[in-house]
């Protein structure tokens, strides 16, 4: 299934996956530290490189997990880091390593910072993950700030989800696929930027042009 054809879940659906993700990432917090697989810290570079952060910007990391890339972002001296994530336990984890950045528990989109807020939003192997897509990027598109970007990104390659699939308790859905990146991310007020889709890295570079009318997901 493309993911321009995601399954759509209920609010008792999203709820529960939502909470079974909670409960598997919180007993996996080990599994993300480091020493990460071979090439990984490298394409983790190449994918925080490719939202060219600008010194004093607000940055936010949706799905930061236990924040594998906030000593990268942090390297490019943003004012603010928001950390979001559904499990607080990978947060608290987060928090005693980089206490610099602002940790925010929950579901994205409930997020309530200020509309147009956001210089630079990370999404890095989590889109899968978002259970509410209409819900998470009517709200992403809300907090966006004119100019901003979104960085979608896998550091192991899009189809490492389908590994993934296999053993995963709760539903995950594929990345978008080239052909489908308009028709999912224009109703958010977001373009296309740039694309890249090799076997071991997929980064999905999009720019909010203006602030996206429609909630409505395809
Ligand atoms: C595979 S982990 C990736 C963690 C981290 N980004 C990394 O690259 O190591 C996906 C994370 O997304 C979080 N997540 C899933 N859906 C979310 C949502 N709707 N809002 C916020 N976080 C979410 C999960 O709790 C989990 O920690």
């Amino acid at each position: 299934m493309s993911a321009g054809n995601p399954k759509k879940l209920n609010e008792q659906q999203i709820q529960r996956t939502n909470e079974r993700q909670r409960d598997f990432f919180s007993q996996l917090i080990h599994v993300f530290d480091p020493p990460l697989p071979e090439g990984v810290p490298a394409r983790l570079q190449e994918i925080v490189a490719s939202a060219r952060i600008g010194k004093g910007s607000t940055v936010l990391d949706v799905g930061t997990g236990t924040g594998i890339l906030i000593p990268l972002i942090q390297a490019y001296k943003p004012e603010i880091i928001y950390a979001c994530d559904l499990s607080e336990t990978m947060l608290a984890h987060l928090k005693k390593q980089y206490p610099y950045a602002a940790t925010l528990p929950g579901d994205v989109r409930d997020l309530q910072l200020p509309n147009q807020s956001i210089d630079v939003l990370f999404l890095n192997a989590c889109y899968p993950n978002i259970a509410d897509k209409p819900g998470s990027f009517g709200n992403i598109s809300r907090m966006m700030k004119q100019g901003g970007r979104m960085v979608i990104s896998h550091p192991m390659g899009k189809s490492f989800i389908d590994l993934l699939k296999e053993k995963s308790p709760f539903p995950l859905d594929n990345f978008p696929e080239k052909f489908e990146t308009r028709t999912l991310f224009e109703p958010y007020g977001f373009e296309i930027e740039a694309f890249t889709d090799k076997p071991d890295l997929y980064i999905l570079v999009l720019v909010a042009t203006k602030q996206g009318r429609s909630r409505a997901y395809p």
